[in-house]
């Protein structure tokens, strides 16, 4: 069945020329063949949105415009770019160009965490596609393989190193730097914005997995509800004792299955020193799924960067392009009945990673104990570091409670006579590799 009439070239309307624009601008020009031949149809960058109209783009000038609605309207763009970024008007701009009728691959994770869903829907209506490969993990092929190739399982775990910059932080940390250093040479090096909050405050990977919860489990959530805590305010000293005991420190996106329900959460998070994910350093990504039939699968790479965010963006303008230049219809979207429910934070059950600063004295650890065994948390193992001078450090490892109780337990630790400080509370993930 053919829904519309095959196009001879796929004429390319494309929102913003920053990073990934440029590569993706660049990428259309150097690679006409590859693409076309991937595609069946050359591809033609025919208009292009920027604000600013007086930069070098590297793209012909005829095309550039500062009015990005223009190239959503135009009857001569086949197929919407949105690699603008932030959520206005790059939402109602990808909205518009469904409403037209065109199909819009876009890298925009913000829009896509917040308004993914109802975009999807009017997608669906205008019998047009809606994707967004580049979204989540840059240049790592996550959507599709999700989506088609693990099609068959139902995801188990999902556990994720989404953030460039808090993974090249955090792996500084592990050789001794302290936060704010690591977090200057993070934006010395370019990996991290003036204004680092989305990252290091965990917004960014709240983002990403709302994504990717959606399609592995389901579970329809937005970044509001997942559990965030980001990497500001830790301490080298942890990731220090961490590794002591055969942990590295990860700023985990992490969901799974819980009596019929889904966690979803993202913090900082020990990981067993074995598990694939502890050796995933510096600024790279990866993503590791455990599906039922597949076992556990692991997806690495380059999280962005503009050639491998544009190579995603790519897979996903081939993937439409082909389509419209064979005229094959849309696959209508599939049905999700699955209506996953989110498990409240507190109902989450982890290990957890203490770090007391103590007096010194007799009795001392019989308070602490008696606090946990209130809660129910059992002891799996504990450090204690002799002072030169001032508190000392007891570091406790228990066995896995509910985040209710650890929440609860600290709270009346930090009120015991013997504690100065509760130092440190991370969690830890006994993952499947
Ligand atoms: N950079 C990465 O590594 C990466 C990785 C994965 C996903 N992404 C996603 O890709 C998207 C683009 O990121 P980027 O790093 O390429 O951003 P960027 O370098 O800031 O580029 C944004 C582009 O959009 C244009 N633009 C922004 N607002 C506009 C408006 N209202 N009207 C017209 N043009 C407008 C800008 O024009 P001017 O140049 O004139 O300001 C610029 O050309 C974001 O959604 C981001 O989350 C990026």
């Amino acid at each position: 069945m053919r829904y519309s009439d095959p196009v001879k070239r796929v004429r390319i309307g494309l929102l913003g020329v920053g990073t990934v624009g440029r590569s993706v601008a660049r990428a259309l020009v150097e690679r006409r063949d590859v693409l076309s031949r991937a595609a069946g149809a050359p591809l033609v960058l025919q208009r292009a949105a920027v604000r600013d109209l007086s930069r070098e783009r590297g793209v012909e000038p005829g095309v550039l415009t500062g009015d990005p609605r223009s190239v959503v309207q135009a009857d001569d763009v086949d197929l919407v770019i949105e690699v603008m970024g932030g959520e206005e008007p790059a939402r109602a701009l990808i909205a518009e160009a469904l409403q037209r009728k065109k199909p819009v691959v876009t890298a925009n994770k913000r829009v896509i965490a917040w308004h993914g869903p109802q975009l999807a829907q009017l997608a669906a209506q205008r019998g047009v596609e809606l994707r967004f490969e580049a979204a989540v993990g840059g240049g790592i092929p996550l959507i599709a393989p999700l989506t088609d190739d693990l099609a068959a399982n139902r995801v188990l775990e999902l556990r994720a190193i989404i953030n460039g910059t808090t993974n090249y932080i955090l792996t500084r940390m592990a050789a001794g730097e302290t936060f704010e250093s690591a977090l200057a040479q993070a934006q010395k090096l370019g990996y991290a914005e003036a204004d680092p909050g989305d990252d290091v405050d965990a917004v960014d990977a709240a983002d990403k997995l709302a994504i990717l919860v959606r399609i592995a489990f389901g579970l329809s959530c937005t970044p509001a509800q997942i559990f965030r805590q980001g990497v500001r305010g830790l301490d080298p000293q942890d990731l220090a004792y961490g590794r002591e005991m055969g942990y590295a420190l990860k700023l985990l996106a992490t969901a799974r299955r819980t009596n019929g329900k889904v966690e979803a959460r993202v913090h900082p998070t020990f990981v067993s020193a074995e598990h694939p994910l502890a050796r995933v350093d510096g600024p790279r990504n990866a993503v590791h799924v455990v599906g039922d039939l597949s076992g556990p699968v692991l997806f690495g790479g380059l999280g962005a960067g503009g050639d491998a965010t544009a190579s995603a963006v790519l897979a996903d303008v081939t993937h439409v392009a082909r389509r419209l230049a064979l005229g094959d219809p849309v696959e209508p979207p599939r049905s999700s009945v699955e209506n996953a429910e989110l498990l409240p934070m507190g109902e989450v059950r982890t290990r957890c990673y203490l770090r007391l600063a103590v007096d010194d004295v007799p009795g001392v650890f019989a308070q602490i104990t008696r606090v946990l065994a209130d809660h129910e948390i059992g002891l799996a193992s504990v450090i204690q570091r002799e002072p030169a001078t001032g508190p000392a450090d007891v570091v406790l490892l228990t066995y896995a409670a509910h985040e209710a109780a650890f929440a609860q337990a600290e709270a009346e630790l930090s009120r015991l006579p013997c504690t100065r400080a509760v130092r440190a509370r991370i969690r830890v993930e006994e993952a499947r590799t």
